[in-house]
């Protein structure tokens, strides 16, 4: 595949370039020093033309999903996203100093380590799935590590958004993770397919590489791969200390016939937890949100341009001691600061209030000493 050049780090508001983290398919991941407050963050930066209205709606959209998902203790903390004076969609993010990209492939993953990671990403995947989010690419490079050590979900639906423009061959990285029915081409991605996905990556982890990947040079083609894909027949971890029970479970995950798979990503954790409990190791807390901030409506629907609405992120400055009554005329300034028109520079009211509020007393002690002297 062919590679591309990395961008140039953009310039932001409010943070300092730091060093680059690493490249994706289709994005660069930058380590910047955010001023206020002081931290080290992570900004992803999307490529600079994508222009397409209807892409960056979608992003706009994923990235309020993300926002409220990033609470999840198994999914990177999202700070902002935005647009950069340059064109680029970007998002700041938590930085995390690793990720299960090639730690699988060097070193045998304990057991106990692997199924506490599934069902921690099992809780976030079934909280993005109560949101109506889908992810599109669960893999082991997606699973950071925060600086407390814990795995975590990363590249939440906007990498779908962006994936879906970029050049083909780009998704072809994902393909050893994806379940027969995408590669057919026959949906972009269901909870099914998730499922699918998450249990490919737990395999991943325990047997040093993925699925349907051979030693033998010239096997992992694109090509023998989607066709040993499609076939999906389920061979067990060549590792004796992984339990029949667990096995199962990544059977029953990677089943080729999507409706004998798991319903959800939080039936998927629940097995893994029975494995837990019946090899006497404490069960790792299922972590899904609790009914009410579950969004009301079944999901999201990311081609709907009216879900949105204006961003309300502009308060006209009412003074504190006397507000102004809010007549029923009076309206509030209402404007959109979505990515694709960046926010105008902020202004900083307190100075200025401060500094009228002294002119103003000194201007009244300097009448009632004039006034006092002439009386
Ligand atoms: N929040 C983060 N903190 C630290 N490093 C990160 C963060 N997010 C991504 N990275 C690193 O940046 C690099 C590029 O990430 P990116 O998500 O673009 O690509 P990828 O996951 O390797 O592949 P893909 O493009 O298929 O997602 C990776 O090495 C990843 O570990
Ligand atoms: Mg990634």
């Amino acid at each position: 595949m062919t590679r591309r050049l990395p961008s140039a780090p953009p310039l932001l508001p409010g943070l300092d370039y730091v060093r680059p983290l690493g490249s994706g398919g289709f994005a660069d991941v930058f380590l910047y020093q955010q001023d206020m407050p002081r931290r080290q963050v992570a900004v992803k930066v999307l490529p600079a033309n994508e222009r397409d209205p209807d892409l960056l709606r979608m992003f706009n959209a994923e990235a309020d999903v993300l926002a409220h998902l990033s609470a999840h203790p198994a999914i990177v903390t999202v700070y902002q996203a935005g647009i950069s004076a340059d064109g680029r969609p970007y998002i700041v993010m938590e930085y995390c100093p690793g990720s299960l990209a090639q730690r699988y492939r060097i070193e045998r993953m304990p057991i106990a380590e692997v199924m506490a990671i599934a069902v921690r990403l099992a809780g976030a995947l079934e909280s993005a799935h109560r949101a109506g989010l889908i992810h599109r690419d669960i893999k082991p490079s997606n699973i950071l590590i925060t600086t407390f050590g814990s795995a975590v979900l990363a590249d939440f639906g906007i990498s779908s958004t962006l994936a879906r423009s970029a050049d083909a061959e780009v998704l072809a990285m994902s393909i050893p993770w994806s379940a027969p029915e995408v590669i057919a081409e026959l949906t972009g991605g269901t909870v099914e397919s998730e499922i699918w996905s998450l249990g490919a990556t737990v395999y991943s982890l325990l047997a040093g590489h993925s699925p349907f990947e051979r030693r033998e040079k010239g096997q992992n083609t694109r090509e023998l791969m989607r066709r040993r894909i499609a076939r999906a027949t389920f061979v067990p971890i060549p590792r004796p200390d992984v339990p029949d029970a667990l096995q199962q479970v990544l059977a029953t995950a990677m089943a080729r016939d999507a409706d004998r798979r798991y319903r959800s990503a939080a039936e998927f954790g629940e097995a893994v937890r029975a494995v837990q409990l019946s090899e006497g190791l404490a069960p790792t807390p299922l972590e899904v949100p609790a009914a009410e901030w579950t969004p009301a409506s079944a999901g999201v629907d990311f081609a709907d341009a009216s879900a949105r609405g204006p961003v309300r992120s502009h308060l006209e400055y009412e003074g504190r001691r006397n507000p102004a009554p809010l007549e029923p005329t009076a309206r509030r300034y209402d404007e959109d600061t979505s990515v694709t028109t960046p926010p105008p520079p902020r202004r900083l009211v307190w100075p200025w209030v401060v500094g009228g509020s002294v002119a103003l007393a000194g201007l009244v002690a300097g009448g009632v000493a004039l006034w006092m002297g002439l009386h």
